[in-house]
């Protein structure tokens, strides 16, 4: 998605809105500018494809000024071109917009604003959204320019459908930044003599650790001595100072070559950071303080119902064995943007769960929308603090895993299956669950952040089948009850990062029309680890054997007879069937970087894809 990072204060602002834009660039982006204010007019510099390239126009230019905005473009309307780089001018040159999100009625606006005589230079819904505030401003008849800057933000946004974050500036008004947002994040970095907006707060935690999080209908107005959040309607808004949660070093790579590996290698302790305080040996149970909800309504709940995109669905899927597993509550996984458009039977005991890692993911925020709509409780499992789908459930859990950068999700899945197992303990002794059983569980959850180290210790034999296989145009993943959602994981992270077609299947689907893709040059990962259907999928395994398709297997040590039938084993440490897929998806995440890696991918930021969905 889109990034926004702006600056008013005291030093040059080109080098920090640079900066800024390169610790966004993981959100994925296929242009960039920015708009520098200097008292004597506006400097606009943008440039298609990487910041690299902006900076090289930048040094070249050499644009000076205290004030500015900038933006990394993941293209909705238009082509990535200059043209259609942000920041975006008005009629008059003198205002400039950077912008996240999606404007739906753009079309009309622009006809409308044609027809008051207005010219565009882009095929943006952004230039649309910069030449109506444009109109408002010119049209005010107000005197201070800051107030008729604002008054026209307010006046315009009203008129636009769909998503925004955006950050304004005009060169009548050089001493502040204005910004708004619905729908699409925007957070206030609070300085000495300075202050920033950003679509994340990861553009800014090297500067300041005081942020405001501005919500859906927020017209903010920063200068360098403050800033002033008005409802886009008039009137101050509701204002909440928050400190980050994480360090300048969390949120950068540190040794490792990408994200995605320092994030990968992050799972023993951000699992443990995950259950950290969460479990009591005493009564065998867990302690979610965030639920917001009493144990007489926890123990009313009939039907769980959890929503989620990617990855988060993944890790509901297989949320769903866990639940009813140990708790025997009906549960059900809805795809985000199937379940908001869906007319789901519900209760008023059913309980509404969403899962997002960004907490910004568009689908699932209509998903929460949809379920409070219908008057059901809502919880959250998210890792980013404050974000909207936090702010907006009834209570929730939040999965502690720190900045996950890389687009491809890794830490933040095994994080919310530790989180959901949690949940599945809780409500498991509510109702049926011994606390021998409930305990014996905890034991086994406080021993997987040591058994994932294991597997991470196999790094190099993983890599070595990587690289093996790393020509390959297709891939299959097979896994059987809560590792079928390991196999749509693993397939996904692959075909995501190293554009392999890869596809996951329950394995007993082979004989239902998957097996007749079988054949020498497509591989078949088998998660077969040592559980009551291990020796299904070992029949499985020499189906594709017979037809000469070559087998990779994730496995169970102490095991070796798999090693007769697979090409190639990956063995995982002993531990209930239950907590698998906290083990099996390790290798088929480190399986996935190898092979992008091999295959010269660019890891960190797969194309066409963003690390937060926030735009339909
Ligand atoms: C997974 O690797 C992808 N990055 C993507 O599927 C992601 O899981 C999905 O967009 C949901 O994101 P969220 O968890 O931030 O809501």
């Amino acid at each position: 998605m889109c990034g926004i990072i702006g600056y008013i204060g005291k030093r040059q602002a080109s080098p920090i809105l640079l900066d800024g834009l390169r610790r966004l660039e993981y959100r994925g982006y296929d242009s960039a500018g920015m708009a520098l204010s200097n008292g004597h007019g506006l400097e606009v510099i943008r440039r298609a494809g990487r910041i690299e390239n902006l900076r090289k126009a930048v040094a070249e230019i050499n644009p000076r000024g205290e004030v500015g905005i900038s933006h990394t473009r993941w293209a909705t309307h238009g082509a990535p071109t200059d043209a259609n780089a942000h920041p975006h001018k008005d009629e008059s040159g003198k205002l400039a917009v950077v912008h996240n999100g999606v404007i739906e009625n753009y079309q009309q606006l622009r006809d409308w604003l044609k027809g008051e005589g207005h010219t565009f230079s882009s095929e943006t819904d952004t230039e649309v959204l910069a030449h109506l505030i444009g109109f408002e401003y010119d049209g005010s008849t107000e005197t201070d320019p800051i107030q008729r800057l604002v008054g026209a933000v307010q006046t315009a946004l009203p008129r636009v459908k769909g998503t925004y974050g955006i950050a304004v500036i005009h060169e009548d008004a050089p001493s502040v930044i204005v910004g708004a947002r619905l729908g699409s994040p925007l957070v206030v970095g609070l300085g000495e003599g300075e202050h920033y907006l950003a679509s994340d707060v990861s553009a800014i935690v090297t500067h300041t650790k005081d942020v405001v999080y501005l919500n859906d209908y927020d017209v903010v107005t920063i200068s360098r001595t403050g800033y002033d959040v008005q409802h886009v309607e008039g009137g101050a808004a509701r204002v909440t100072v928050s400190r980050v949660d994480f360090t300048e070093d969390e949120a950068e790579k540190g040794d490792f070559p990408h994200f995605m590996l320092k994030e990968i290698y992050e799972q023993p302790n951000s699992i443990r950071n995950a259950i950290r305080g969460r479990l009591s040996k005493d009564e065998g149970t867990a302690i979610l303080g965030g639920l917001q909800m009493t144990q007489q309504e926890l123990r009313q709940v009939d039907r769980i119902i959890l929503s989620a995109c990617g990855t988060a669905c993944h890790a509901g899927m297989v949320g769903e064995y866990l639940i009813e597993s140990l708790a025997r509550i009906p549960t059900e996984v809805e795809i985000a943007s199937e379940f908001r458009y869906r007319n789901v039977p519900t209760t008023k005991d059913t309980l509404q769960i969403v899962i997002s890692q960004s907490g910004e993911t568009i689908d699932t925020l209509a998903a929460l929308r949809e379920a409070k709509r219908k008057g059901l409780k809502c919880l959250g499992i998210v890792n980013n603090v404050a974000s909207t789908i936090a702010r907006e459930t009834d209570g929730g859990i939040y999965i502690h895993a720190g900045p996950e950068i890389g687009v491809a999700a890794t830490k933040s899945f095994t994080s919310q299956v530790a989180v959901m197992t949690l949940l599945g303990l809780l409500f498991g002794r509510i109702h049926h669950l011994s606390s021998t059983d409930g305990l014996e569980l905890i034991d086994e959850l406080e021993a997987i952040p040591d058994k994932i180290s294991q597997i991470l210790a196999q790094a190099d034999h993983i890599k070595q089948i990587a690289e093996k296989y790393a020509h390959v145009e297709g891939m299959l993943f097979m896994g059987r009850l809560n590792n079928y959602p390991v196999a749509l994981e693993g397939a996904l992270k692959m075909k995501e990062i190293s554009y392999i077609y890869a596809s996951g299947h329950p394995s007993a689907e082979l004989k239902h029309g998957v097996i007749a893709l079988v054949k020498p040059e497509l591989p078949s990962v088998f998660i077969a680890p040592h559980d009551a259907v291990f020796e299904k999928n070992i029949s499985n395994i020499e189906e594709v054997k017979a037809r000469k398709g070559p087998v990779i297997a994730v496995a169970t040590e102490g095991h070796p007879n798999i090693e007769k039938v697979a090409d190639d084993v990956i063995y995982i440490p002993r531990c209930p069937s239950s907590l698998s897929p906290l083990l099996t998806v390790i290798p088929l995440q480190l399986l996935s970087y190898y092979v992008a890696v091999a295959r010269g991918c660019d890891v960190d930021k797969p194309r066409n894809l963003a690390k937060s969905v926030t735009v339909e």
